[in-house]
C-alpha cells in the first residue's frame, strides 16, 4: 500500500521540528527529524576525534544508525546507544552542517530516509526532503522565518536548557549554517518549486500548526 509522505524543509530555527511533531501527532503520522541523522554522524566524528573528510568517509561502515519510534516520538540510536539528547548542542549543530556537505555522508543517509518513508505515513523534515529525498511527496512545505526571529527562538530554547551562548553567538551560528546549508554542492537547502511556503516570522506556534494541518487536510482530502 502506498504510504503518505509530507516533506517540510527550511532553514535552521524556522520551527520545523516543533511544528512537524505537533502536526504528526494530530494526524497520526510518524515524524522523522532527518537533521538528527546528520547530527549523529557529527557526534560520531567528534567522539572519535575524526578530523578529516577522508577519515569520516572511511569510518561510515562503522556507523550504524537506527531510528526507533516510541509512541510516535523519534529516538536515535548510534551503534546501539541512545544519543537522542547528546546531539542537541551548538557544537554538534555546527558539526552536522559540516558533515552534511560530504556527498558520501548524504548518500549513506539517503537510503535510510527512503526506507522509512516507504514503510510509514511520515512527515519528514530537513533541508532537501522535497527536492531530493522525497521529490514525489504528496505535499511539500517550506517553513521559514527571519534570521532575527529564528535566533531569538533558539536563544529562548537554549536558555531554558541552561546552556547559554549569547544571542549574538546564536545569530552568527544561524547565519553561518544558513550559508553552509544553502551553498554546498550536493542537495543544498532550496525551496522545491512546488512547495507551499509558510513564513512564520509573525506567526504563533498554534497558528502555524493550524495552517499546516488545514493545507494537509485540503491536499489529502481529509474531512474535519
Ligand atoms: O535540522 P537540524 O538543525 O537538526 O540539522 C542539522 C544540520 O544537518 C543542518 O545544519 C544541515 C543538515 N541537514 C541536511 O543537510 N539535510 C537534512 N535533510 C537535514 C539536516
Amino acid at each position: 500500500m502506498k504510504t503518505i509522505n509530507i516533506a517540510i524543509d527550511g532553514p535552521a530555527g524556522a520551527g520545523k521540528s516543533s511544528v512537524a511533531r505537533e502536526v504528526s501527532s494530530e494526524l497520526g503520522f510518524i515524524y522523522v527529524d532527518t537533521g538528527a541523522l546528520y547530527r549523529t554522524v557529527a557526534l560520531y566524528a567528534c567522539d572519535n576525534d575524526i578530523k578529516s573528510e577522508k577519515e569520516l568517509i572511511e569510518a561510515l561502515d562503522d556507523i550504524n544508525i537506527e531510528l526507533n519510534f516510541i509512541s510516535g516520538t523519534q529516538r536515535i540510536m548510534l551503534n546501539d546507544e541512545d544519543v537522542t539528547d547528546d546531539i542537541r548542542t551548538p557544537e554538534i549543530s555546527m558539526g552536522a552542517s559540516r558533515v552534511s556537505a560530504i556527498p558520501e555522508v548524504r548518500k549513506y543517509l539517503f537510503d535510510l530516509q527512503k526506507k522509512i518513508a516507504r514503510e510509514n505515513d511520515v512527515i519528514m523534515d530537513g533541508r532537501d526532503i522535497g527536492t531530493v529525498v522525497l521529490p514525489d511527496a504528496d505535499l511539500k512545505i517550506f517553513l521559514t522565518a527571519s534570521v532575527d526571529e529564528r535566533a531569538s527562538r533558539r536563544y529562548i530554547e537554549l536558555k531554558e536548557k541552561s546552556e547559554c551562548p549569547s544571542y549574538e553567538e546564536i545569530r552568527e551560528d544561524i547565519i553561518k549554517r544558513d550559508y553552509n546549508d544553502s551553498h554546498r554542492a550536493v542537495a543544498p537547502l532550496r525551496k522545491a518549486d512546488d512547495a507551499y511556503v509558510v513564513d512564520t516570522t509573525y506567526m504563533g506556534f498554534h497558528e502555524v500548526c493550524a495552517e499546516i494541518i488545514s493545507v494537509i487536510k485540503t491536499k489529502l482530502e481529509i474531512d474535519d
